[in-house]
């Protein structure tokens, strides 16, 4: 159903552009407006030509007609795909152009959503089994909390890490980006720099956010599952605000034993995948390109890069919390600003 609703979207977008092309004219030249900038071909294929990875991770069963109706679909997006080729395609917003971008090989940059200098090979040395001992009283609320979480976590999703995965993604996203916009704000106040950890915190949350745009490539989330997301981000997000305004340490704290519990889910869901119980199919453009993949890369790779980018995150928050344990600002420590 969904990707019906996204064929009609795509439908409209191609007539609306269709229209725009005919009807603009800015100081009397005619400038063809294509809103939002543009998906490439290789994209868009890529983004109709993933039910497998859907199949595979959803938590709904696939219906039988499906197979007939996606050979029906395809055959209309590639005529989609056909009709918009044929356009005149002029990458201007307000008359501002933007380059031609490659990648290394000379091939033409497929995404608008991220940079090819924003893409790394990301550190599978990372130790995975570091733990930070909780010694004192706020470290063992943070332990606590975050092993109260998991209960509630278990029980919704058992052994669905696709599922799993993707909904804990829309939350692990949230930290990074309330600890970055008040450490924006406190330099804006107090008329101070931030020692890098505005950008190493929005940086994590744009690496998590990343995650997600990954994983929901895998899994079509149901209506109710949207519902708990909704439902989540609003009570998280508050929450976190609150906690990170009175105590940075415990909210930092918090977070990096997140991580090590993210870390556990995806060793889990990496062993699903090696005993067959989670199919090992091939890995998203998006996440090839992001973490620079070969490209016959396998969803056991995808995951397991994934997997290191928490064990990063985790030695970042422990860090930042560690500096307020010692009664000092982060300021004062250099942050891991591009650490991987
Ligand atoms: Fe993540
Ligand atoms: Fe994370």
């Amino acid at each position: 159903m969904n990707r019906l609703v996204t064929n009609s979207s795509m439908l409209m977008m191609i007539r609306a552009s269709s229209s725009a092309l005919s009807h603009s004219s800015v100081n009397g030249s005619r400038r063809i407006l294509i809103g939002g900038g543009f998906i490439s071909p290789e994209v868009q294929r890529w983004s109709f030509a993933t039910p497998e990875w859907r199949r595979s991770m959803s938590s709904s069963p696939t219906p039988s007609k499906e197979k007939a109706v996606e050979e029906r679909e395809n055959t209309k997006v590639d005529k989609m795909e056909k009709k918009k080729d044929d356009l005149p395609l002029v990458s201007s917003y307000w008359s501002v152009p933007r380059h031609e971008i490659t990648k290394e090989d000379g091939s033409k940059w497929a995404w608008n959503c991220f940079m090819p200098w924003e893409t790394y090979e990301a550190d599978l040395s990372i130790d995975l089994k570091k733990h930070h001992v909780p010694k004192t009283f706020v470290d063992k609320v943070a332990f606590r909390t975050v092993k109260l979480l998991r209960i509630p976590t278990d029980i919704f999703f058992k052994r669905r890490y696709g599922c799993r995965a993707m909904m804990l993604e829309t939350v692990a996203a949230v930290p990074g980006m309330v600890g970055g916009l008040l450490l924006h704000l406190r330099s804006l106040r107090r008329f101070e720099q931030s020692g890098g950890w505005i950008k190493a915190l929005l940086e994590e949350a744009e690496n998590e956010r990343m995650h997600l745009m990954t994983l929901v490539e895998l899994v079509q989330p149901k209506w109710y599952e949207r519902a708990l997301v909704l439902a989540v981000q609003g009570v998280f997000f508050n929450c976190y605000f609150v906690l990170y305004l009175v105590s940075p340490k415990l909210a930092h704290r918090v977070v990096g034993y997140l991580e090590e519990e993210a870390i556990h889910s995806y060793t889990e869901f990496l062993k699903d995948i090696d005993s067959g119980a989670i199919e090992n199919v091939r890995a998203p453009a998006i996440a090839i390109d992001y973490w620079r993949l070969p490209k016959d890369a396998t969803l056991k790779d995808v995951i397991t890069v994934i997997r290191a980018d928490e064990a990063h995150h985790r030695d970042v928050n422990h860090f930042a919390s560690d500096v307020h344990f010692q009664g000092r600002q982060l300021k004062e420590a250099p942050a891991p600003v591009g650490y991987h």
